[in-house]
């Protein structure tokens, strides 16, 4: 493998000096970008473009032809896992994901089982491709959803606004919901770790609706599970360490919690504060985040004062880590020239945090 020429990334993950803050933004690949919109109608729909290597390789390259990004992240979705379980994934135009067979009962639970990780090789071929292809530009990010966020999908069979199904089963039947939760966390621990074998450098888990939790009831349900996984991922790879970044949206009132998993870097939403969070967990930890992503629709004086904001909240970045990311993913309705500002702005005005 080619040597990396810009390491900034993961650098800053592991808490490393760097000449200025890195960055990338979640979902970077996407409908934002015309170019996106293009392969994707090549290939027909979003599971054509993500089950081939060569297209979503493409997509996956796209954000970085045009922005100064410091690191790729892999395309693909974190609903691969349950559709690879025998749910029956559908992206139904302008409503979003839907499961065919969603868990409704206590047989399709007991039935569930890790899936078999030949239905995911297009996952990890893709890796490999884009590895190649980066020719050692930026590092690759791997990724998965959380045990719970995937069951979020998996009992509800699409997005929900109320959580009523999952959450009835948890108070219901918490035995049925802990079952799902540790096949779940045992798929997820073997098919990232089937990513870094395939050449991820970085690994991301989305806890997406952690947020949704009862204090208690998060770590019970989501960070416990989350921790499993982390537990058993390969760590060392290329001779490199594989930091590993947990995102828990809405998860700002359990970053100590978080940061205790074994994790090497906490994703935060916009709504968190970074010094205030770096107050309570120290130095023990990178933090990813966390501009509000509407920020890219107020123009450029606004981007570049949020970003600055987001900087110096962060502060001097010493003996810390600070990636930057939006605080969720990027809106499919922003303006592409909106990035170009922001990614100029993080790389210029970040320079006085990094002394030396
Ligand atoms: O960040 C990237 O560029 C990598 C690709 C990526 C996608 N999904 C592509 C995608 C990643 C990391 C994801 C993760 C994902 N998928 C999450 C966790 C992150 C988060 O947003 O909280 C979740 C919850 C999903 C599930 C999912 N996939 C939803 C709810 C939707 C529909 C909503 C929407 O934005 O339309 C998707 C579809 C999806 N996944 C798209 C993309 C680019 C848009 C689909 C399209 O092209 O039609």
């Amino acid at each position: 493998m080619p040597e990396l020429k810009n390491d900034t990334f993961l650098r800053a993950l592991l808490r490393q000096p760097v000449p200025y803050t890195p960055l990338w933004m979640m979902r970077q690949a996407g409908r934002y970008l015309p170019e996106y919109n293009q392969t994707r109608a090549q290939a027909g729909s979003f599971m054509g473009l993500a089950q081939n290597p060569e297209y979503a390789c493409e997509v996956t390259l796209q954000p970085l032809r045009r922005f100064d990004l410091d690191a790729a992240i892999l395309f693909s979705d974190i609903l691969t896992v349950p559709d690879a379980m025998g749910l029956g994934l559908q992206f139904v135009a302008g409503e979003g994901p839907r499961f065919e067979r969603p868990l409704r009962d206590e047989a399709a639970i007991q039935a569930l089982q890790v899936p078999d990780l030949d239905r995911l090789r297009y996952v990890f071929d893709a890796v490999a491709l884009i590895r190649r292809e980066l020719a050692g530009a930026v590092p690759l990010i791997g990724f998965s959803g959380s045990p719970w966020t995937l069951a979020c999908y998996m009992v509800e069979g699409a997005g929900s606004s109320d959580y009523r199904e999952i959450k009835t089963l948890l108070y219901r039947r918490p035995d049925l919901l802990h079952r799902i939760l540790s096949v779940n966390a045992q798929a997820v621990q073997a098919y990232l770790n089937a990513q870094i074998q395939a050449g991820a450098q970085a690994v991301m888990v989305f806890d997406s609706w952690g947020g949704v939790l009862a204090d208690g009831l998060f770590q019970q349900f989501s960070l416990a599970y989350t921790r499993q996984v982390l537990d058993g991922l390969v760590r060392e790879r290329e001779g490199r360490r594989v930091p590993v970044i947990v995102f828990t949206k809405g998860g700002g009132q359990w970053i100590e919690d978080i940061a205790a998993a074994g994790c090497d870097a906490v994703g935060l939403d916009w709504t968190a504060n970074l010094a205030a969070a770096r107050r309570r967990v120290g130095d023990r930890v990178a933090l990813q985040g966390n501009l509000d992503p509407m920020t890219l629709f107020g123009g450029d004086a606004a981007i570049r004062a949020e970003v600055r904001r987001v900087l110096a909240d962060f502060g001097p970045v010493g003996a810390g880590g600070h990636v930057f990311n939006l605080g969720h993913g990027i809106s499919q309705h922003t303006p592409p020239e909106a990035v170009s500002v922001l990614v100029e702005e993080v790389h210029a005005a970040s320079r006085a945090y990094h002394p030396g």
